[in-house]
């Protein structure tokens, strides 16, 4: 197990300011933008309380961090990079909370051994490449005590947001262009991002599997995983009259902004 080694004496990097700005706002923030309805879901659809936590591909941490300090709970936070998790550990340190723990490992080479009773991918599918993320879930199958389930998050590939560059191109669906003009338009105002793996936002939304409800599905039958409940968020359910309504179908299902989806054994 690599963990993440950190001198709490010093600050931090400058070209990790940033993300330690971001992760620590959504922490600390309840209505964070792209994290205020997974927090909702989270608060009124679980308790935490006594449970063991895996929050897996856990970034720079503010969301393992809000389990912890929201229930009375361990949690574990997992990452494959290693910029993301020496942000996590800075602020585990700064707010001093003794149940998380992060680790900053490739389950693939070294698997993980503990159970849990809550696994969650919160915005992390989508960034899996599917072979590995089949393996990957397969994995997290072994990984469930008695009664656990995994809960996942993501912004769905029709999304308007799917491209992670909306903000940069100026357009929402922008994944939908021709990829060479997109490219292009990415690359005019490409920057950096907190990551040693990713470093920009062109490499990030190279990294994107492109994932959608039902390829989700398949690969979580294939890890023996069945669906226990699912959501999709769409933007027509600002509408009072339309909270509660799923629109996962065509042509509304491109108003999909997230899908919450949990699974287990
Ligand atoms: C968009 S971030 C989401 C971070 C965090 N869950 C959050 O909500 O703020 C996606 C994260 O998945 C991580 N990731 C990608 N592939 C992974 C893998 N194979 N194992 C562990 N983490 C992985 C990335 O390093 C990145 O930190």
């Amino acid at each position: 197990m690599m963990t993440a080694t950190l001198n709490t004496t010093t600050q931090l990097p400058k070209h990790l300011q940033s993300g330690l700005q971001y992760a620590e706002n959504n922490f600390l923030d309840e209505h964070a933008r792209h994290l205020h309805l997974d927090k909702q879901l989270l608060r009124s659809r679980y308790d935490l309380t006594g449970k063991k936590v895996l929050d897996f591909g856990c970034g720079m941490g503010g969301m393992t961090l809000w389990y912890a300090k929201n229930w009375d709970c361990t949690v574990h936070g997992v990452d494959l990079d290693p910029a993301h998790v020496q942000v996590a550990e800075f602020l585990k340190e700064k707010y001093k909370l003794d149940n998380v723990e992060f680790l900053c490992q490739d389950v693939l080479k070294k698997p993980l051994t503990d159970k849990y009773d809550f696994i969650v991918l919160n915005d992390v599918a989508e960034h899996i490449p599917m072979p590995a993320l089949e393996a990957i879930l397969a994995q997290l199958r072994e990984c469930l005590a008695d009664g656990g389930v995994i809960f996942l998050s993501f912004p769905p590939w029709r999304s308007p947001y799917a491209s992670h560059v909306t903000n940069a191109v100026g357009l929402p669906w922008c994944q939908f262009l021709p990829q060479k003009m997109l490219y292009r338009m990415i690359e005019k105002n490409n920057k950096d991002i907190t990551g040693a793996i990713e470093g920009d936002l062109l490499s990030a939304y190279k990294g994107l599997n492109h994932l959608t409800y039902s390829s989700l599905s398949g690969l979580t039958k294939k890890a023996g995983l069945k669906t226990r409940w699912r959501k999709s968020h769409c933007l027509l359910n600002r509408l009072p009259a339309m909270q509660d309504t799923n629109f996962s179908f065509f042509p509304l299902d491109f108003l999909v902004t997230k899908e919450f989806v949990e699974v287990s054994a």
